[in-house]
């Protein structure tokens, strides 16, 4: 017996080069691998990508993630584009991806002011819908698209930018025709369509105390009117001096405490300096080019990308802190190079908000994210 432990130590040792036996855990060399038990790490695919056309995309999503999410092709212009005609081909494909990858599958988006088809709000003379037949044609669209992916999309981000910045409703033309009730109506009719499926509310500087407060509010009152909501996200379109940790840290554990999950769902820290009064992601919020806030067309210098970096640690400290109540970070796309960074706030500028080069090449960051991760107890 003794002859027998001694020979395993010795072998043990032997194997790990003089590591003890006891660390002797496979090392992970995926962002996949080091976050599982902890959350899944996702990516947004776009359609090259789900499509299987970017083979260069296609092996680091498959090595790389453990969740994924439309950055498009299910937002209701694409899926519903005329009343009552739906193409499903693409969601169909991107859907398919995910299970063919065991990876969790999120649909984005149900109910949006943004990428939501003319024909919603107006009859046929152009005239605005009453309540009752913009209600119906929630119901209609959300019951379809639900319906069609039942048991395989594990969670509906059902509303997405509801609440203004203040914490006032946003005043939407879902707003406006229905009232606040939309909101409501929206997690029912997904419950109804699948009742086994997750439904998040989702939104942009989720950090802004105004913003916390007003998304609080609203998900207490669901809450008490016996609506189910699983989750929170919070997009995270972050900058280098936005937001502060502490306002997203308030934020995470204000919503935790209503019961929900929360998730980081559409992460991308950009490098460039923001054009003046614009750090959200609302999608009109464009801001004219000036060369001066477009400086690193040509790659990132070494202090810039260091101080890059060190943020993007001190988001993920933060997360795996409390990785108790986030069940999620995704990432809102793979490379540089397919960015919407690259043309928002302002079109045409260079950025580098994600984890992987132009090449699809892992920048540095992704090993020091590992290395983080695999020193965060389970
Ligand atoms: C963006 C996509 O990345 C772009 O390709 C598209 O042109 C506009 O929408 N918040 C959201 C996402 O919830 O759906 C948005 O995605 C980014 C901001």
């Amino acid at each position: 017996m003794k002859l027998f432990i001694s020979i395993a130590v010795a072998g043990c040792l032997l194997m790990l080069g003089g590591e003890p036996c006891l660390a002797k855990e496979k090392k992970a060399t995926t962002l996949r691998e080091a976050f599982k038990g902890k959350f899944y790490i996702g990516t947004a695919l776009n359609r090259a990508q789900y499509m299987g056309y970017d083979t260069k995309a296609d092996e680091v999503v498959k090595k790389q993630f453990s969740a994924i999410v439309a950055e498009n092709c299910m937002k209701s212009e694409n899926l519903q584009p005329q009343e009552g005609k739906f193409f499903f081909d693409e969601a169909d494909k991107f859907v398919a991806y995910g299970e063919k990858n065991k990876m969790f599958v999120t649909g984005h988006t149900l109910i949006w002011h943004s990428q939501t088809p003319r024909w919603l709000f107006v009859d046929k003379d152009g005239k605005e819908v009453s309540r009752e037949v913009l209600i119906e044609r929630m119901r209609n669209h959300i019951h379809t698209v639900v319906g069609h992916y039942k048991g395989r999309i594990k969670g509906w981000d059902v509303v997405n930018e509801a609440i203004e910045d203040d914490g006032s409703f946003r005043k939407s033309r879902f707003y406006k025709i229905i009232g606040e009730d939309f909101i409501k109506l929206a997690f029912q009719f997904a419950h109804e369509a699948d009742p086994d499926a997750e439904l998040y509310y989702n939104d942009y500087s989720m950090y802004l105390p105004g913003k916390r407060e007003g998304v609080v509010r609203m998900v207490k009152s669901l809450q008490a009117q016996g609506v189910k909501i699983d989750g929170i996200g919070m997009q995270g379109h972050v900058g280098m001096d936005y937001p502060a940790l502490e306002d997203e840290e308030n934020s995470i554990v204000a919503f935790a405490s209503l019961g929900v999950k929360v998730m980081i769902t559409e992460l991308d820290l950009s490098a460039l300096p923001a054009p003046k009064g614009n750090r959200g992601a609302n999608i009109a919020d464009v801001a004219a080019y000036q060369e001066q806030i477009n400086p690193y067309k040509k790659g990132l210098p070494a202090n810039v990308e260091a101080a890059w970096e060190n943020r993007y640690l001190d988001f993920f400290k933060l997360f795996l802190k409390h990785k108790d109540k986030i069940t999620r970070v995704t990432l809102w796309g793979v490379s540089d190079k397919g960015s919407w960074k690259n043309n928002f706030p302002v079109r045409g500028r260079t950025d580098y908000p994600l984890l992987f080069d132009r090449d699809y090449k892992a920048k540095n960051i992704v090993s020091k994210l590992i290395n983080l991760a695999a020193q965060t107890k389970q």
